[in-house]
């Protein structure tokens, strides 16, 4: 493995299993007086690599989805003198918390500035699915487009359809907001708490449209997420991935739905069990499916790349630069204020990160309380 030193000397020695997009990040890093160590590759690096760099010395680190860390690696970074480590997403399913705390490590993540560039991706493999363009690109750049036809690939209008979200926290709301809104789809959504944020903003959006004579979008929580399968057109699943969420869309749930709905997932690939998925696929030909992320990432199901009613694209949820630039300042300012003992953030307000001069806050340490108490 190659290493780089990309900011020499300093009171606090820090290493980032990947190059990150930007510039700021390595800033905050530098004024926090930490010497930079990036890895150079573009390989998933395994646990021994990560050892052998952190040797006897790293108060933290900057971790990938991509990499486990648990109590191996955390062990490693507490004898080395590691105080913290940041984890490159909002999600933190590859990263045992409990195992960080009882090692006196503050995990930090970065929320808020992925929400609405996933929800974009969510929106566009939706489209994708409904209007069959993966499958009509590929019909075009084979040659086979002899002219236009009446059922030429008819696929499905998004307009007044119901949307079902499964999971309406920052990324599941911001989704429902964006169809809701452009689509006017109505909106079910199955969450462990009521949004009311979300409720209100679709009766502010329709109270707008009522005064142009249109009737306006809904949104309504259902209890159960059966109600949610049974009725909406498209499914997009929202959750953080638990042993309570994975394989929640399992071949049970899938016949639940409409023969002909969409179902987007670009939240965690466990969250579908994506054998039944694929089983589900072969038999129902109308129903579609738009994925960002996989059940084994980077290996998908057999045969589900042969299926034309499936959209597919590599976990690139959240690939516009400036999320990636903004995660990478987030994830160094979790490092920075650690090491510097400054307090976590109470509430986030991003911009303080990522415009002027960076706030002397932890943005997201999600083990925060776990450490002071423990
Ligand atoms: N594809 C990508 O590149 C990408 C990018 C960003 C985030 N994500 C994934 O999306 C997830 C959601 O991100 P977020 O920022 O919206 O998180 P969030 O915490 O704001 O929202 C998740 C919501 O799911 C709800 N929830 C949890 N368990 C549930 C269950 N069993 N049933 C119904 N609802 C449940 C929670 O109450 C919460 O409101 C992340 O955890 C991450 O795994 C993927």
């Amino acid at each position: 493995m190659t290493w780089r030193t990309l900011s020499e000397g300093g009171t606090f020695r820090v290493v980032v299993t990947k190059n990150l997009p930007g510039s700021r990040w390595l800033e905050i890093l530098r004024q926090a007086d930490c010497e930079v160590r990036v890895s150079t590759s573009r390989d998933v690096l395994s646990a021994a690599d990560i050892k052998k760099e952190i040797g006897t010395r790293c108060d933290g680190v900057i971790g990938q989805l991509t990499e486990r860390w648990d109590t191996e690696l955390f062990s490693a970074l507490k004898k080395a003198g590691g105080r913290v480590y940041a984890n490159y997403a909002v999600g933190f399913d590859n990263v045992d918390v409990p195992a960080a705390t009882a090692h006196q490590i503050a995990v930090g993540n970065t929320p808020g500035v992925l929400t609405e560039t996933t929800a974009e991706l969510a929106v566009s493999l939706t489209f994708a699915a409904a209007r069959r363009i993966g499958e009509s690109e590929r019909y075009l750049r084979a040659g086979k487009f002899d002219g236009w036809l009446p059922d030429l690939f008819l696929g499905h209008r998004l307009h007044g359809a119901t949307l079902g979200v499964i999971g309406a926290g920052r990324i599941g709301s911001a989704y429902a907001r964006m169809l809701g809104s452009a689509c006017h789809m109505n909106v079910l959504y199955y969450e462990l708490f009521r949004n009311e944020p979300l409720e209100q903003y679709f009766e502010g959006l329709s109270r707008l449209l009522a005064k142009e004579g249109v009737r306006g979008p809904t949104c309504t929580r259902v209890e159960t997420i059966e109600d949610v399968l049974r009725q909406a057109n498209v499914v997009a699943t929202h959750v953080p991935l638990f042993d309570a969420t994975r394989h929640l869309i399992n071949l049970e749930r899938l016949r639940l739905m409409k023969p002909d709905a969409v179902l987007v997932n670009s939240s965690r690939g466990p969250v579908i069990d994506e054998k039944a998925l694929v089983e589900h696929l072969k038999a129902n030909p109308e129903f579609r499916v738009g994925l960002d992320v996989f059940e084994n990432e980077p290996k998908l199901a057999p045969e589900l790349t042969d299926l034309p009613n499936a959209v597919l694209v590599p976990h690139i949820g959240s690939a516009t630069v400036w999320t990636r630039e903004g995660m990478a300042t987030l994830a160094a300012a979790n490092i920075a204020a650690v090491l510097r003992d400054d307090p976590v953030a109470e509430e986030l307000h991003v911009e303080d990160f990522l415009e002027g001069d960076c706030a002397r806050l932890a943005p997201s340490i999600v083990n925060a309380k776990e450490l002071v108490h423990g």
